[in-house]
């Protein structure tokens, strides 16, 4: 019988194979200790990527494209791990996740970083604030936002890029034309205490819940309707419990890609340098596509035949920006007036023209 001693460095190798992938080129019969260390040493890093939303959506892809590029650039030196639909871990939970290290990066939506004590993120809520693309572009891409990722330092975190989806539209069991319309509906809201005071300016009752229960709340009856991107209402088959929804885009939907501090900073240097590379390249990827998901995911809603989609007319959209207007007002104590001074500045924002 062999003894423990000759026989360990086999066990131990065989029970770390099946994650190193590994398993293929490797013979028992000549392990030793040389052996294991050997192929510790060159086991592959592994970053798991948790999200919440269906694989085929903006953040969906993104992630995936980053998988592929990190892993070709770092030549099998890193593993990504992606982890779609809260299959790993649901809103609130994964960004505990990644501050323990159990998960090593993340992309929540910009809506989720207020519980985490980084109010000024909420600013993305501001209904209308952003007139088009554009207008957002010269936040993120400006100082304000580096400003903003730079926040998260405090938290354990590293904010390293952002990533688009798009502008809101809202749904609900009834055809919502007019901000009364919206009058006593329990509405599905991320956890953004601005996205809360834009219910209630317009008299709905906000109900914060997480993304992967927000269908089953939905069909259950728990709320009455919700706002979000088409591409997150078409891919988690919001068609099936909402019969209208109105392109209101009222209110930008985006993400913070962002990863546990600790870990990305005890990266080899030339590891976390194509990572940054091949985040760069993802990025680029996840912004040109998010605006033709949306448009393609909101003819699939239109196709279905189970939602009746509402467009506004100038008229009509003009009474939501009214509507919504006092809510800047509400959240400036919360945001900082200064910074959303800057935001008006880089997006020219400014009601007067409104009419
Ligand atoms: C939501 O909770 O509605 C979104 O943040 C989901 C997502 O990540 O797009």
């Amino acid at each position: 019988m062999k003894s423990v001693r000759a026989i360990l460095p086999t066990a131990l190798l065989l029970a770390w194979m099946p994650w190193t992938g590994w398993a293929a080129t490797y013979n028992a019969a000549s392990a030793g200790w040389a052996d294991v260390s050997n192929a510790l040493a060159q086991a592959p890093i592994v970053i798991k990527f948790s999200h919440v939303v269906a694989k085929d959506t903006p953040k969906g892809k993104a992630a995936e494209k980053f998988r592929e590029l990190a892993e070709a650039a770092t030549k099998g030196r890193v593993k990504v791990e992606v982890y779609p639909n809260s299959t790993l871990y649901k809103d609130k939970e994964e960004l505990e996740a990644l501050q323990l290290g159990a998960v090593q990066m993340l992309a929540p939506s910009l809506a989720k970083f207020g519980p985490l004590g980084v109010k000024e993120f909420e600013l993305f809520d501001l209904p209308y604030i952003f007139p088009d693309k554009a207008a957002l572009d010269r936040v993120t891409d400006g100082p304000i936002g580096r400003d903003l990722l730079k926040k998260l330092e405090s938290k354990g975190l590293l904010g390293l890029a952002y990533w688009d989806n798009g502008f809101k539209v809202m749904s609900a069991n009834k055809p919502l034309r007019t901000p009364a319309d919206l009058q006593g509906l329990r509405m599905r809201i991320q956890p953004s205490k601005v996205l809360d005071e834009q219910m209630r300016a317009v008299g709905a009752v906000p109900q914060v819940l997480a993304f992967s229960d927000v269908l089953s709340a939905l069909k259950g009856g728990l709320v009455d309707g919700q706002e979000n991107t088409a591409s997150n209402f078409y891919t988690q088959s919001m068609y099936t419990a909402q019969k209208y929804l109105t392109v209101t885009d009222h209110g930008y939907l985006g993400y913070a890609v962002i990863a546990n501090r600790k870990f990305w900073e005890a990266l080899p240097g030339d590891l976390r340098s194509l990572l940054e590379v091949a985040l760069l390249d993802a990025t680029d990827h996840a912004n040109s596509i998010a605006a033709q998901r949306n448009a393609e995911d909101l003819q699939a809603i239109k196709a279905t035949g189970k939602t009746q989609v509402l467009t506004l007319n100038p008229a009509e959209k003009l009474a939501f920006k009214k509507a919504f207007l006092p809510v800047h007002r509400a959240m400036a104590d919360r945001i900082g007036a200064d910074l959303i001074k800057q935001v008006y500045a880089a997006t020219q924002f400014d009601p007067k023209a409104w009419g």
